[in-house]
């Protein structure tokens, strides 16, 4: 009897050693038809979900579609959280009054596994141009997993991160047409130990942004188009100070695009951008493949200025494909504060058709390696 108990009491802690406790949207009383506001369930299912310290796993079941308002889903929790989205969520297509909303924000919540085939829809059409909602927006996330999901047609940027440690996404897919305002795919700032791989990524503006404060940023294998590519920055405007350092992408290609591979700062800033490496990308049609600007101005006119944020140890190599400018490769550098230990190694870029003659432009760079570079590189004092 005693030798009973015993076994009941062993298999019982084994069953909750190994057992988790699933908070299905369902439960929380979503309707998932894709027009009923589910917003409540989403909430009070992430609530019970955050509060169970048993690595919960939180659902949203395929073959239903929550239609969500603003939301956010706030840590800390008391475990992980895996979230497992089967199904899809979509933003609602009545007028939004805010400017300036994001569908989804996760916040302060440490150890969140976002994954499934399930797709965010921000129903963007009716916004671009007239506000900046972001879909999915991570806030001081660490130890931050998301994968397999796609997410398409956000007002504005698709995902973005900030102060995140240690994130990790794979397998996203994110769309929206090339020509919609705004819309980058994923915008990091304040963010270390980050790892995109294996994405696809078309929108009408950044595929992938790294913008100020970010560190050790590893993308491999991220196919982009349309859009403008692969950027770090913009930096530095308005005379801010803002660094970026080790990053790099590689194994990956960009088409249809305004830029490939693109460092952009503001004139009168401050701080700097180094340990910068882009490898092994293949170009299909893309306006500028190779673009370092420390004039960038996307609002008219930009007075050039003493200070800038300074660039150095960067490095392009292996890029192979095809440009629509005469001009692929651009290094615009400032005279106060020129561009130092720029390498290029192995860049074949022609015109679509291959015929047109091609040309680089540098100015105020000091490059370090030039090597086997078409079109030649030669960099001139500006
Ligand atoms: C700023 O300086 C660059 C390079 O020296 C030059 O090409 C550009 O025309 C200048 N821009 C303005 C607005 O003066």
């Amino acid at each position: 009897m005693a030798a009973l108990a015993v076994l009941g009491l062993l298999l019982l802690s084994l069953s909750s050693a190994v057992g988790y406790k699933t908070y299905n949207v369902l439960d929380f009383n979503a309707v998932g038809d894709g027009q009923t506001d589910d917003t409540n369930a989403l909430v009070q299912a992430w609530a019970a979900a955050c509060a169970d310290d048993r690595s919960p796993v939180l659902l949203v079941p395929p073959g239903k579609t929550l239609l969500i308002r603003e939301t956010q889903l706030s840590g800390p929790c008391k475990s992980s959280m895996d979230l497992r989205l089967q199904g899809d969520i979509v933003a609602p297509n009545w007028q939004w009054t805010n400017d300036k909303a994001v569908l989804l924000t996760f916040t302060n919540v440490n150890r969140l596994i976002l994954h499934g085939y399930g797709q965010i829809d921000g129903r963007g059409q009716l916004w671009w141009n007239l506000f900046n909602i972001e879909t999915l927006v991570f806030e001081q996330c660490n130890d931050l997993f998301v994968k397999g999901i796609t997410i398409k047609n956000s007002p504005e940027k698709h995902m973005a991160f900030f102060k995140c440690v240690g994130v990790n996404i794979n397998w996203v897919k994110i769309t929206a047409p090339g020509d919609s305002p705004n819309t980058d795919g994923m915008y990091f700032s304040g963010c270390q130990n980050v790892a995109v791989s294996g994405s696809i990524i078309g929108t009408g503006d950044d595929c992938i942004a790294i913008g100020p404060g970010c560190s050790n940023i590893d993308i491999s294998r991220v196919h982009c188009g349309p859009g403008h590519g692969f950027s770090i920055g913009s930096l530095g405007r308005d005379g801010a100070e803002q660094s970026v350092e080790n990053v790099r992408v590689y194994d990956s290609s960009v088409t249809d695009a305004l830029t490939g591979a693109r460092i952009k700062t503001w004139q009168g800033g401050s701080g700097y951008v180094k340990g910068i490496v882009f490898e092994n990308m293949r170009m299909y049609s893309v306006r500028t493949p190779i673009m370092i600007d420390q004039f960038y101005c996307n609002r008219g006119y930009c007075q050039n200025q003493t200070s800038a944020v300074a660039i150095s140890d960067v490095r392009f190599a292996n890029f192979y494909g095809t440009t629509t400018d005469e001009s692929p490769i651009k290094i615009l550098c400032s005279q106060s504060v020129p561009c130092k230990d720029i390498d290029l190694e192995n860049v074949n870029l022609y015109t679509v058709g291959g015929t047109a003659p091609v040309k680089s432009v540098c100015i105020n760079a000091n490059p370090g390696q030039v090597n086997r570079v078409d079109p030649f590189v030669q960099c001139v004092a500006g």
